[in-house]
């Protein structure tokens, strides 16, 4: 993703993947299984801008605009921004959805993040409302900036304001960007690279609420878990949070850039055998259509001469045509937490670390 001030920000087949074809599908599967309810709320803990574009100049729908699209519709939505851009994003969305029940708070999410729950319980009495109703909150930062107790806020969110309140049943449903590319960047490996500072582990105890990461960054450190791989292991710690967060499905998905270099983990936590049966069809259909996309801009950035000709094979890291799923791998069997001696010392440092050259997200 790049921008400038002023200008709409460029996207690239792997963003609007995770809108278009995750975020979108997924929210209206969403609320056809929840139509009988009066209240269903939507979060959108980072949401952007008014409007966004991919690397070719065309506009695509970002998430604010998804959920208030959605059909059926959601009854009451939270949109958390930056003061810069949470003026123009609120003004936009007043001017073509003046009838919908939403706000827009500017500010940190991961301070305003209770307000934003307050302002859904607000809008109901003490037995009927959006805080009981289901809900589904999107965390969509472009770096590491969101806190684990943020993620915890929702989590735990009982809909209460004092005692006399109706508590909520079911959990606040979650769907998290995990940064594991501005991970990679802030934990070095390489060997001869400088060890993370301390400003910089104690960043990474907020993204995860604990300091437990730091076994696994030891022993990449030590050559002990080596390569891509061993970035799936903060995957699954983070995903051990959310379990003991008390859900008890959730699942990753590897997002991969047309360098093959891994992106971002697209997490998802749920309490609902509906949202586990509905994410699982939406990431099997994502083995086959992020691939595409991917290899489509691939082609698109091509000089004219080599377009239409596949690079993928050709190419040393290129991904192989007929392994779609290495560019789309999906994990939800149940995490396990981290167990360095499963790693004895390795003699040869397989490490083959990548750097991230292409423009993020
Ligand atoms: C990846 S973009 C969001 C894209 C949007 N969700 C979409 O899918 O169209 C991340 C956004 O988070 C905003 N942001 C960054 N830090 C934030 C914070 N602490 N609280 C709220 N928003 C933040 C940035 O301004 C940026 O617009």
């Amino acid at each position: 993703m790049s921008s400038s001030k002023g200008d709409p920000r460029t996207w690239h087949a792997w963003s609007r993947w995770k809108d278009s074809n995750l975020l979108g599908v997924y929210l209206k599967e969403f609320t056809k299984a929840c139509k009988k309810a009066s209240h269903v709320s939507f979060l959108d803990c980072f949401a952007g801008t008014a409007t966004s574009q991919d690397h070719q100049g065309d506009t695509f729908t970002s998430s604010p605009r998804i959920a208030l699209q959605t059909n059926p519709e959601f009854t009451d939505l939270v949109f958390f921004e930056l003061p810069e851009n949470a003026i123009e994003l609120e003004s936009a969305l007043r001017i073509e959805y003046p009838s919908r029940s939403f706000t827009v708070l500017g500010g940190d999410c991961n301070a305003t993040i209770r307000d934003g729950l307050s302002w859904l319980r607000d809008r109901g009495t003490r037995i009927s409302g959006p805080q009981l109703g289901p809900a589904i909150a999107f965390l969509d930062p472009d770096e590491v900036q969101l806190a684990w107790s943020t993620v915890e806020a929702i989590a735990r969110w009982d809909g209460r304001r004092d005692a006399g309140d109706f508590v909520r049943k079911g959990k606040t449903e979650q769907l998290i960007l995990f940064p594991t590319g501005p991970l990679r960047r802030r934990l070095p490996v390489q060997a001869g690279s400088h060890e993370a500072s301390e400003k910089i582990r104690a960043e990474v105890d907020d993204l995860f609420g604990n300091s437990d990461w730091r076994s696994i960054y030891d022993a990449q450190r030590a050559g002990r878990v080596s390569g891509e791989d061993s970035w799936m292991h903060y995957v699954e710690q983070y995903r051990l949070g959310l379990t003991q967060l008390g859900y008890d499905y959730t699942s990753a998905i590897e997002v991969r850039n047309t360098r093959n270099v891994v992106l971002y983990h697209m997490i998802f936590a749920t309490n609902h055998f509906a949202g586990r049966k509905i994410m699982k069809a939406v990431l099997n259909r994502a083995k086959s259509e992020l691939p595409a996309m991917v290899k489509e801009e691939k082609i698109s950035r091509m000089p004219r001469k080599d377009a239409g000709q596949t690079l993928f094979d050709a190419e040393p890291d290129g991904a192989p045509d007929d392994l779609p799923t290495d560019w789309a791998l999906v994990v939800d069997t149940p995490p396990q937490a981290f167990d360095p001696s499963r790693f004895p010392a390795i003699q040869k440092q397989e490490a083959r670390e990548t750097e991230v050259q292409d423009t993020l997200f």
